[in-house]
């Protein structure tokens, strides 16, 4: 309808801001008092129809409130009693800014709105880019002290930088879905009727965590996988942050978020800048399966650094060996990896310094001469031998004390002298802000990847920060942006100097999955709880913002060495085959009949693997119920994989029949297991027959192929 209208278009006579996507509408106006206000997030909508919208839903007007729109990002000054996206304070002890527009720019999908303070040398640009192919809107705001070096004003004090307010169109009822969780129990969907409260949503861990996820969604109540209208927002960070959820009174709900948690403030000094991380939007018609499907186009096209290469098959010898690892052990593990069908070959933990257990060697980063004493060349080139890439733990982040690195260098560590340095797994965090640690990092992981021929890595960090300090620094809170920041940068440094390296995302599991950290990585290492009873909730957590490709899954022994739970090996496979498939057991302990169903497995897989990883994810029957089923469709509908599972068998209940709603009702598929015709309109409107086998633990995969008409 918009066809000819530029994505993205700003009219100074009105203040009107407009941006568009293909199924989206996003709209601002800048108020009298200069500053930006929220007007409309939804379907579609006529410009003339926006011009003609009031700014703010009438209210009853009262000395104590102020009938406004709300805030793009709401300062702390005028009638505004609700969570201020942007805290500042002046020298003098002033706290607040009060803006006078200054004007804009618009370059292709990019609008920047800069907004000056009217008694301070303060600016305040806030930022907008639509995403093309994709209903996402991304947001941040870049903070400047404009004042001259040797001027009156003196540094500037920030409590709070959120990268973007968002606003909720009045609705009955709000609803708020959003990630929960702990170490190997990430992602728990968590669906709450929003109080009429603010609401924080937060991590003070220095990474994303594993507890919760700077992800959440909003509808009315009524929303299902497959209809009603959800809001949804998602923060490209993987320090520690916060967003507060504020449902007022009045009935209105909007969010602000952004990196650090409370408690922390940072200095702007005369000529420097601040630059939040985005914060993306996407608001979707359709249900929450099409916002998921909705963010999985954009993390694709947008975030993902190589999304057209398929994830390999990898084996990671962590749950095999533990710390006990030699070239032996490892070459042993290689060649039956190898005759399961991997691809990629993982060394896990204990291969360096002194690290026989996780009491040493954490920053001594060269093989541990009895494990590998001809270093760790033999043992990649056996691998590379085999026909699979090479693959290598690290966890750059993190210092033992009882290492030669920490001997040498006290002074490197997040850690203020004045207090005691709490240990977690027995170890400390390296201050990447300092310029020489990230250099060091930088450095070091370049030669482990040069000298071994390293084609993959595997990017742990096993603790949070506490006692964090920067001791000498004039703003030490910097180290809470700077940590992460220098994280992300020496990823890219190496990814730009090894063209081919792959790295995989993790921290103990899942607490460091994020958009900022997929900007640079592969895949992410989904959680240590292996257990597929356990992952299921886990995977349909994780699926509501992150694609299939990027979701690591391995298959592990039984009993699983977290739960204790026996499972089949097909159940274990099907289960992981939702993802980015892996093998994580001890195969030396497999029976050649269970390596020879792995290797058919794993075969499998490989034909399904266009499908699964860059095909649109449809939860047909989503989590919690009896039957969980994920409907995979490649892109050009064509080809389609169901993957159906049933952790605990009721008697007396037969699964009903899983409707495909994807499915084109005018089409025909072929089923390639039974090689039966189904008609495209039964299979939408009636579903298929899971074929799911009797008993605890079952499971199906089921192949369909269009039939060419
Ligand atoms: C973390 C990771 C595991 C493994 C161990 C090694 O917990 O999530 O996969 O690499 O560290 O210590």
């Amino acid at each position: 309808m918009h066809a000819t209208l530029p994505p993205v278009s700003f009219d100074p006579g009105t203040g009107l801001a407009v941006l568009r996507t293909a199924h989206s509408l996003y709209a601002l106006r800048l108020a009298s008092d200069g500053s930006p206000r929220h007007l409309y997030w939804g379907p579609p909508l006529d410009p003339s129809e926006l011009a003609r919208m009031p700014d703010a839903p009438a209210a009853a007007a009262s000395s104590f409130e102020a009938d406004a729109a709300a805030d793009e990002l709401a300062p702390q000054t005028g009638a505004r009693f609700g969570p201020a996206g942007l805290q500042v304070r002046f020298a003098d002890g002033t706290r607040g800014a009060q803006w006078r527009f200054a004007g804009h720019t618009v370059d292709g999908g990019e609008l920047r709105l800069c907004l000056d303070d009217r008694h301070r040398p303060l600016r305040a640009e806030l930022c907008y880019r639509v995403r093309s192919g994709t209903d996402v809107i991304e947001r941040w705001t870049e903070l400047t002290h404009t004042g001259a070096p040797d001027g009156p004003e003196g540094p500037i004090g920030v409590g709070r930088l959120d990268s973007a307010s968002w606003t909720a169109p009045p609705l009955p009822d709000y609803r708020l879905s959003h990630l929960v969780g702990g170490w190997n129990s990430e992602f728990r969907l968590q669906r709450d009727r929003l109080p009429v409260a603010e609401t924080v949503l937060t991590s003070r861990r220095g990474l994303t965590s594993h507890h919760a996820a700077p992800w959440l969604a909003v509808d009315d109540g009524t929303a299902t996988e497959d209809a009603g209208e959800v809001w949804s927002t998602a923060l490209a960070w993987s320090g520690s942050w916060r967003i507060t959820v504020h449902r007022d009174p009045g009935g209105r709900t909007t969010w602000t978020g952004g990196f650090g948690h409370e408690g922390i403030g940072w200095t702007l000094r005369p000529g420097e800048t601040l630059c939040a991380p985005v914060y993306a939007g996407l608001y979707s018609p359709d249900g929450f399966g099409a916002a998921s499907r909705g963010w999985h186009r954009y993390v694709r096209a947008h975030v993902l650094p190589g999304p057209e290469r398929d994830r390999p098959v990898l084996y990671n010898s962590w749950e095999a060996t533990g710390f006990d690892v030699d070239e032996a052990g490892q070459m042993r593990l290689a060649r039956l990896a190898a005759r399961a069908g991997a691809e990629l070959f993982v060394l896990d933990d204990g291969w360096f310094g002194t690290r026989r257990d996780d009491r040493s060697g954490l920053g001594d980063w060269t093989p541990r001469p009895e494990a590998f004493p001809r270093g760790l060349r033999p043992l990649a080139d056996e691998v590379h031998r085999l026909g699979m890439e090479f693959g290598l733990w690290v966890e750059p982040e993190m210092v033992n004390p009882d290492s030669t690195l920490y001997r040498a260098r006290p002074d490197w560590v997040v850690h203020s002298s004045r207090l005691d340095a709490t240990e977690l797994r027995n170890q400390l965090v390296l201050n990447f802000a300092r310029p020489e640690v990230e250099a060091w990092a930088g450095d070091t992981l370049d030669r482990l990847v040069r000298e071994n021929g390293v084609d993959w890595l595997k990017w742990d960090a096993n603790r949070a920060f506490t006692e964090a300090g920067w001791d000498g620094h004039h703003d030490p809170d910097r180290l809470w942006i700077d940590h992460t920041r220098a994280v992300h940068r020496v990823m890219d440094r190496l990814r730009a100097a090894h063209p081919g390296l792959r790295i995989e995302a993790c921290a103990g599991g899942g607490g460091r999955v994020d958009l900022g950290i997929l900007a640079r990585t592969d895949q992410a290492w989904t959680s240590d709880n292996t257990d597929p009873v356990d992952r299921i909730g886990i995977q349909n957590g994780f699926g509501q913002l992150f694609p299939a490709q990027v979701m690591a899954a391995w298959v592990t022994d039984s009993p699983n060495t977290a739960t204790g739970r026996r499972t089949p090996l097909r159940f274990r496979f099907h289960v992981a085959m939702a993802g980015a498939l892996g093998l994580g057991g001890d195969l030396t302990s497999w029976s050649g009949e269970e390596l020879d169903e792995a290797a058919a497995l794993v075969a499998l897989y490989k034909e399904i693997r266009p499908v699964v990883q860059r095909g649109h994810q449809h939860r047909v029957a989503p989590a919690g119920g009896p039957v969980t089923a994920v409907h995979y469709a490649a892109a050009d509908g064509g080809e389609h994989v169901l993957l159906s599972w049933r952790p605990a068998t009721r008697f007396g209940h037969r699964p009903d029949p899983v409707r495909l709603p994807a499915l084109d009702p005018g089409a025909r598929y072929r089923d390639l297991e039974t090689d039966r015709v189904h008609s495209g309109a039964v299979l939408v409107r009636h579903g298929i027959d899971p074929r799911l086998p009797a008993g605890d633990h079952a499971s199906s995969l089921i192949r369909l192929r269009r039939v060419p008409s």
